[in-house]
């Protein structure tokens, strides 16, 4: 059996990270969550009160923080669990923000390049077909409208009781697309050679099944 490298990419809640997390179950693979990467930037600059907008300052800030993923999907920042933390709303927007830098891309792809050299893993973000693993066996691109991911955020924060208003959300996920899809490095976009799914009207099961239809039969 020949294990691959799957890169799943799209814009915010188009439920990327689900599948990727159902994939890598199926398939026995590993999963890496990127967008858990610029969370944990974002969640440290804002508790030690470091300046998103400073490239230097939060260059200065990663080269000391070790991030780890366990098994079980948990988040850690030098050894401290912060996967519920990272999640808050706020946090998505600051962790847009602070990917715009090319100090802080770049010392993240590394990482993520280097976790991702032994294959067997399928990695969700923005840049994985285009940048991070441009020589990945399969590609995927996930799109939903707006009101479908709206809805779905909000249902996942209820689900995990934490706070949360349908009108902020569907307004960050708006704003949240155009900072990722216009920044000028490695902007959210569709890899050449990655085939489409539109999953707004799709159940989670449906988009599990078309990818794993582009799927080589031994990986
Ligand atoms: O996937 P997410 O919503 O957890 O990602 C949070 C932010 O991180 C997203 O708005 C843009 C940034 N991001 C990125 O620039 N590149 C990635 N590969 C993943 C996330």
């Amino acid at each position: 059996m020949k294990k691959i490298n799957i890169a799943i990419d799209g814009p915010s809640a188009a439920g990327k990270s689900t599948i990727a997390k159902r994939l890598a179950k199926r398939l026995n693979y590993s999963h890496l969550d990127t967008g858990a990467m610029y969370r944990c930037v974002a969640y440290q600059a804002q508790r030690l009160g470091v300046d998103v907008a400073d490239e230097a300052a939060l260059a200065t800030m990663i080269d000391a923080m070790q991030i780890d993923f366990d098994s079980d999907h948990h988040v850690y920042i030098n050894g401290e669990d912060v996967s519920l933390a990272i999640r808050e709303n706020a946090i998505s927007m600051l962790a847009s923000s602070v990917s715009v830098f090319p100090a802080v891309r770049e010392r993240l792809v590394h990482m993520q390049q280097t976790i991702a050299q032994n294959k067997g893993y399928i990695m969700d973000g923005r840049d994985i077909g285009t940048v991070v693993l441009p020589d990945a066996e399969v590609k995927v691109y996930m799109v939903a409208s707006v009101e479908a991911r709206a809805k779905r955020r909000y249902e996942e924060y209820m689900e995990k009781g934490m706070d949360a208003d349908y009108s902020v959300i569907y307004k960050d996920i708006e704003q949240r697309d155009h900072q990722d899809m216009h920044r000028p490095l490695s902007p959210l976009r569709k890899a050449d050679d990655a085939v489409e799914i539109d999953t707004s009207d799709m159940s989670i099961e449906e988009v599990e099944e078309a990818i794993a239809q582009l799927l080589p039969s031994k990986c």
